[in-house]
């Protein structure tokens, strides 16, 4: 019989509960305080956590409800234990806490990152291991091989500076385009030029890749973009955005497939919310197979922040036999991709 699990994801601004009978979906519910945030132009810690105080308790009955189940039936409840805000995560796992208490039932508490690469389970039954991961989200942009998702994974590169989703989320506040900027850059970019500016690729100089092959780094980019929008005051946003965004899908894929290379891994999994960008999808497919190399990437809504994605992860825990959590555990806002779960 296959495992019934809710997921809980609070790490920052969404409370998303997802259930998942084995690899299918059953409910996927997201509440999200981003129109909260959007005046301060970033996530308010403190306005996070009290969303999703408010949005739990009707967000688990909306699930279970399109779900078509009763909470009894659960046969596991999974939380993300980290990375994210400290403050947002432990109204998570206090709550997934006293429901599998309460339904005595066992608790996992999942890696945020992993929950990401995971989601794509939900879609290809075939084994995705070995992989290797790019994962791009908002707060971690990091190359990983995955030889085991619900036990082994291994950092190959992270960014040095800003994550790939916050450069998108710098620039369209400079630019003033709206938050979160990824959404608004990549609409953006469709009205204009790829190759209009030639915006630096940060890390990708021959000592470089001698030396940090599988690290990125936006902050030089960054400031090249705001040199250039200071100095050019008729500047076309469309060619702005559509150049900036082809300088960082073309470094991370840059990196992505030299990390297959390198490995002799040739499947590729592209995850986190930076992964819902339509260039970074079109650009991966064309030079994926190009190389040879299976790609996945999951649909869009499963790219940013879901309760599906946890609920995947928790099911694949359980279905490969491993320990859930002792009966307390802390959230760790800088849990390491390498901790897959809590014992
Ligand atoms: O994974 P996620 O939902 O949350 C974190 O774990 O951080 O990722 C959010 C990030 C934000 O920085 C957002 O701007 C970016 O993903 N993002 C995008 C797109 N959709 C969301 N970036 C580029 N293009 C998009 N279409
Ligand atoms: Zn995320």
């Amino acid at each position: 019989m296959q495992p019934l699990v809710l997921g809980i994801e609070t790490s920052c601004d969404e409370t998303a509960i997802g259930i998942v009978r084995g690899r299918t979906l059953l409910a996927n519910e997201i509440a999200s305080s981003v129109d909260e945030h959007a005046r301060f132009g970033g996530v308010v810690p403190e306005i996070a956590a009290r969303a999703h105080l408010e949005a739990m308790l009707p967000s688990i009955e909306r699930a279970v409800k399109t779900a078509g189940i009763s909470l009894r039936d659960i046969d596991a409840v999974a939380v993300t234990a980290g990375p994210g805000l400290i403050g947002a995560l432990l109204v998570g796992v206090a709550s997934a806490s006293g429901l599998a208490q309460g339904l005595g039932r066992p608790l996992y508490g999942v890696n945020h990152l992993a929950s990401h690469v995971s989601v794509d389970y939900l879609t290809h039954s075939d084994p995705l291991e070995p992989t290797i991961a790019l994962l791009v989200s908002g707060g971690h942009s990091s190359l990983l091989q995955v030889d085991d998702i619900t036990g082994s994974i291994t950092k190959l590169g992270a960014t040095m500076d800003d994550a790939a989703g916050e450069a998108f989320d710098k620039i369209a506040r400079i630019m003033g385009v709206g938050f979160p900027g990824g959404p608004a850059i990549d609409a953006l970019a469709k009205s204009g030029k790829v190759n209009a500016i030639d915006f630096p690729r940060g890390l990708t100089t021959s000592n470089d890749w001698q030396s940090r092959p599988f690290d990125f780094s936006f902050s030089g980019l960054k400031t090249a973009v705001a040199r250039y929008l200071e100095s050019t005051p008729d500047y076309a946003k469309g060619d702005v955005a559509a150049s900036f965004q082809e300088a960082v899908v073309d470094v991370l894929l840059l990196k992505a497939l030299a990390a297959c290379k390198q490995t002799g891994i040739d499947s590729l999994v592209i995850a986190g919310g930076v992964a819902a960008n339509s260039r970074l999808r079109e650009l991966a497919e064309q030079r994926c197979e190009k190389a040879g190399i299976q790609l996945r990437i999951p649909a869009p809504a499963l790219c940013t922040d879901n309760g599906a994605m946890v609920a995947a992860l928790g099911s694949l825990l359980v279905s490969a036999g491993r320990a859930p959590a002792a009966a307390a555990f802390d959230a760790d806002s800088s849990l390491p991709v390498t901790t897959i779960n809590l014992r």
